[in-house]
């Protein structure tokens, strides 16, 4: 029998990155609801161009193939068009196209740490999508982006860290795929600043 009081503590891939990008998703979620984005469905446009234009960023991870072999649904999971109309469900112009963050040929490792920090961005999607009822947005108008997928929100997150976490990967790999998720998060972060200066 193995000795558990010594054994190591194991962890998952996506719990490691979960709790190297803590902090920084702690900060950035203050900091969107410090915003305001459920005062009027005008604040709530900020938000949605803080998703259309991080959403822009990574549009060329959905057609990466290397990715594509390892994630269910890679293409169903890309939100872009779904938030271009709830901004124009609003009634706002789509922001002006900046160049992409995200290259096509992003390498596998760093293009999972990018992708983690997006579909993670759903769970707290969940919530956010009961607030924005009280706009009277819903998956037909305003919150498209919001809206479960038909799995079910946390079922369809364990669809990806079941692939997250079952890829091989070298040790300089597994801090790639940490730089992705970081840097994701402070294009979020960026997008953030400005929408709401
Ligand atoms: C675009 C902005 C956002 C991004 C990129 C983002 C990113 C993430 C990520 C990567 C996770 C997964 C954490 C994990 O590994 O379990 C997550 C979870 C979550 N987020 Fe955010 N998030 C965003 C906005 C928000 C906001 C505004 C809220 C405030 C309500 C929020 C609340 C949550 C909650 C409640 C969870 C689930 C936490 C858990 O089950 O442990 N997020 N988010």
């Amino acid at each position: 029998m193995p000795n558990t009081a010594t054994a190591p503590v194991e962890t998952t891939r996506s719990q490691r990155l979960k709790a190297a990008t803590n902090a920084t998703h702690e900060r950035l979620d203050q900091r969107i609801m410090a915003g305001d984005i459920f005062a009027s469905r005008d604040r709530f446009a900020r938000f949605l161009r803080v998703q259309y234009r991080f959403h822009c960023d990574i549009n060329a991870l959905y057609a990466n193939a290397a990715l594509a072999a390892l994630v269910p649904d890679l293409a169903g999971r890309r939100r872009l068009p779904e938030i271009a109309s709830d901004l124009r469900d609003l009634g706002h112009a789509l922001p002006p196209s900046a160049a992409a963050a995200v290259r096509a040929d992003l390498p596998l490792a760093s293009a999972l740490g990018w992708l983690y920090v997006a579909e993670g961005s759903n769970l707290g999607g969940a919530v956010l999508y009961k607030l924005a009822a009280k706009l009277g947005l819903n998956s037909g108008f305003g919150a498209r982006h919001l809206a479960a997928h038909p799995d079910g929100v946390a079922r369809h997150w364990r669809g990806f860290t079941a692939a997250l976490d079952a890829v091989t990967l070298s040790r300089s790999q597994e801090d790639e795929v940490v730089a992705g998720a970081e840097a994701a998060f402070g294009r979020v972060r960026a997008h953030v600043e400005e929408a709401f200066a």
